[in-house]
């Protein structure tokens, strides 16, 4: 758009910014944003280039994406054990993609640094009782007391020490021998192992074994990086603007722009409007983003976005996750596959079959089935085959604990089971096995 002026890392104060808090006092903003300025970043922008490259592999199908984690996290569960549960079920689903799909997975968690949340409405109200509503811990407390409600900045400081301490512990693990191949079996969730998916998760986890143990004896060395480490790169949703300014770095070794909160960052369906502060602030950036994308798309609205986000066409720079909607899919996608074929965009396709498929269950707990995500998930790779385009990637909100958040699934949880172990501060998450479970489905469509 030539009508765009200079981009800086401010420029978006310009524009309207939707979905901020209302801080009750200015200068404690200030004094935290200027503090998190000074910090070191918590990636490098190296790490982010590797990333775009491999997403370039997953717009011409050479490699396949996977993106999942918490739909909000929470600073009580940065504990080692936590991290540890998400990452194994990450690397536990990446391996069923990667062994039975064959292709290379890009594993990108929704993890340290989803800490802000977009919401509905600016306050709720319970019994008579109005307050702020929760929107995050980077910006409040979930509990219904008004000291607890109102936003605190100090939060977004917290939030930058969670996400180093949680990135610190997954660097360990990932390239400290707990990824290592040879442990693929001993990742296998203990609720997990006596069940079916877990069954089939271990006779694929021997399989494995026993090619590394085969290379070993023909004298083939299996201590290696690609046997032994593995990569997680980190994203959240680019919500609190003042926040990614302040950890938007430039590269000595380039000059360019990076916003090194996260590898990877996405936009909203609330805050992606073209004129929007949002927009603005992740067009100078060279970070692969991504934009969420709901039933109610205008067609040339996405190809502005486009436009402004990717005006270079550069493969591996945008991901449109559409979340349409087991419903909504079969009319909504084709348009949209067939316009980027015609104009030759690049860009990665991914599925997010969450957050159009949410609804409150008779027990009162938002929830969302099983089905429905399969649903989504088996139209999105149909319409992509019956459009020519590539399939790139799915993003999931998902947790290895074993939570009963979402209906159906191996065990088939009930309604009324979700009342046993529902965790969530936001959204409904799929727990380890339903996890597992949507991994082998993905995997036979990957692989035809
Ligand atoms: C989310 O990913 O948690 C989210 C709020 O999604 P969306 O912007 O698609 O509603
Ligand atoms: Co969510």
């Amino acid at each position: 758009m030539a009508s765009r002026k200079e981009w800086n890392k401010s420029s978006w104060q310009e524009q309207q910014v939707l979905q901020q808090p209302n801080w009750p006092n200015e200068p404690d903003v200030y004094k935290v944003l200027n503090n998190l300025a000074t910090l070191p970043p918590l990636v490098f922008a190296g790490e982010i280039r590797s990333l775009k490259d491999l997403l370039a592999k997953a717009v011409v199908g050479e490699a396949f994406l996977l993106q999942g984690g918490d739909c909000s996290e929470n600073f009580s569960d940065v504990t080692a054990p936590k991290i540890r549960e998400t990452l194994k079920v990450m690397l536990q689903m990446a391996i069923v993609l990667t062994y039975a799909g064959g292709k290379p997975v890009i594993k990108v968690g929704r993890i340290a640094g989803q800490f802000a949340k977009p919401r509905s409405s600016d306050t709720e109200t319970i019994e008579g009782v109005t307050l702020p509503s929760y929107r995050g811990d980077m910006v409040n407390h979930a509990e219904f007391t008004e000291e607890m409600r109102q936003p605190n900045p100090k939060l977004m400081l917290k939030g930058y020490n969670m996400a180093a301490s949680t990135l610190n512990l997954l660097r360990a693990f990932t390239r400290g021998g707990y990824a290592a191949l040879d442990r693929v079996q001993a990742w296998n969730q203990e609720f997990v192992v006596q069940s079916p998916m877990g069954r089939s998760y271990n006779r694929l986890a021997k399989q494995i074994d026993n090619a590394i143990r085969f290379m070993n004896t023909i004298g083939i060395p299996t201590d290696i990086p690609q046997v032994n480490q593995t990569q997680l790169f980190t994203s959240h949703e680019a919500l609190l603007l003042g926040y990614e300014e302040a950890l938007t770095r430039v590269d000595s070794t380039t000059g360019d722009w990076y916003d090194c909160s996260a590898h990877m960052l996405w936009i909203g369906e609330r805050t992606r409007q073209v004129d929007g502060a949002h927009v603005e602030f992740l067009r100078g950036v060279l970070n692969p983003i991504g934009v969420k994308v709901g039933p109610e798309y205008d067609l040339d609205n996405i190809k502005k976005l486009i436009d402004v986000l990717n005006p270079d066409n550069e493969p591996g720079r945008l991901t449109l996750i559409t979340r349409l909607g087991m419903s909504n899919i079969e009319k909504a996608l084709p348009p949209l596959l067939r316009e980027a074929k015609k104009e030759g965009y690049n860009i990665v396709w991914s599925c997010d079959p969450m957050h159009a498929n949410t609804y409150t269950a008779e027990s009162g707990h938002k929830t969302r089935n099983f089905n429905d995500i399969l649903s989504e998930i088996t139209c999105f790779f149909e319409a992509h085959w019956s459009e020519g385009t590539v399939p790139g990637g799915v993003h999931f909100e998902m947790t290895g604990d074993n939570v009963t958040e979402c209906i159906g699934g191996a065990r088939n949880i009930i309604d009324d089971e979700l009342q046993n172990n529902y965790l969530t501060s936001c959204d409904p998450r799929l727990n380890a096995e339903q996890s597992l479970e949507v991994a082998f489905q993905i995997a036979d469509m990957i692989r035809s």
